[in-house]
């Protein structure tokens, strides 16, 4: 399955992937394309680094529905099947989300569906919860509420502040996000009344 992933930023996430399949971690799975939004993005630096292609698109400059029209354009072109969202911090279009129904994965910093949106860490800390975690979930039109894939639930400590929560979460965030891809490509995901099921190994 040929996937193309989207970041905004430091991408360690898409870096998470690039390792992975080093390792040989994802049979069936070609990483094609990187798309940033941003033209800091640190992934972009990753792509290249690993020989993936990447292109920049500036969200700044234009509108959102043009933006995703550019992205599902480049999508096309490069025949990806599958969309990873590594630290993309922008909402797609139900147009784009429709293109790739079911096959947009996205890695968010919370035990969805508690603690959406772009704030997660510092929610989780003002609703002082316990414990916290990471969840690889499908994309729909909504902002995190997409059928939930893989999760992995982590302490939070009396003295976290978000920085130190988000650090102790990531390393997690980067074993679920490739264990999510692999499971897609080997095609063991099936979504059933917006419940996700695992499949057993073929
Ligand atoms: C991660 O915490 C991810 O869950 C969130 O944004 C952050 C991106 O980090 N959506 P990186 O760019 O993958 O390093």
């Amino acid at each position: 399955m040929r996937f193309a992933m989207m970041a905004s930023g430091r991408g360690s996430n898409f870096q998470a992937l690039i390792d992975a399949r080093a390792r040989g971690e994802l049979p069936g799975a070609e990483l094609v394309l990187l798309i940033v939004n941003r033209r800091d993005a640190q992934a972009a630096a990753r792509a290249e680094a690993a020989g993936i292609p990447w292109e920049f698109i500036d969200s700044e400059a234009i509108a959102r529905a043009e933006f995703d029209r550019r992205a599902l354009a480049l999508l096309h072109e490069c025949r990806a099947e599958a969309v990873v969202l590594a630290g993309f911090m922008r909402l797609l279009t139900p147009e784009f989300i429709e293109a790739f129904r079911h096959r947009i994965l996205n890695i968010h910093p919370a035990l969805l569906p508690l603690f959406p949106g772009a704030h997660a860490h510092r929610d989780a800390l003002a609703a002082g919860v316990v414990e916290s975690g990471c969840s690889a979930h499908f994309v729909d039109d909504g902002v995190d509420t997409g059928p939930v894939i893989l999760q992995q639930a982590v302490p939070v400590l009396p003295d976290d502040n978000a920085e130190t929560l988000a650090a102790r979460i990531l390393p997690y965030e980067h074993r679920l996000l490739p264990e999510a891809v692999r499971l897609l490509a080997a095609g063991r995901l099936a979504v059933e009344d917006g419940i996700v099921r695992i499949l057993p190994e073929k």
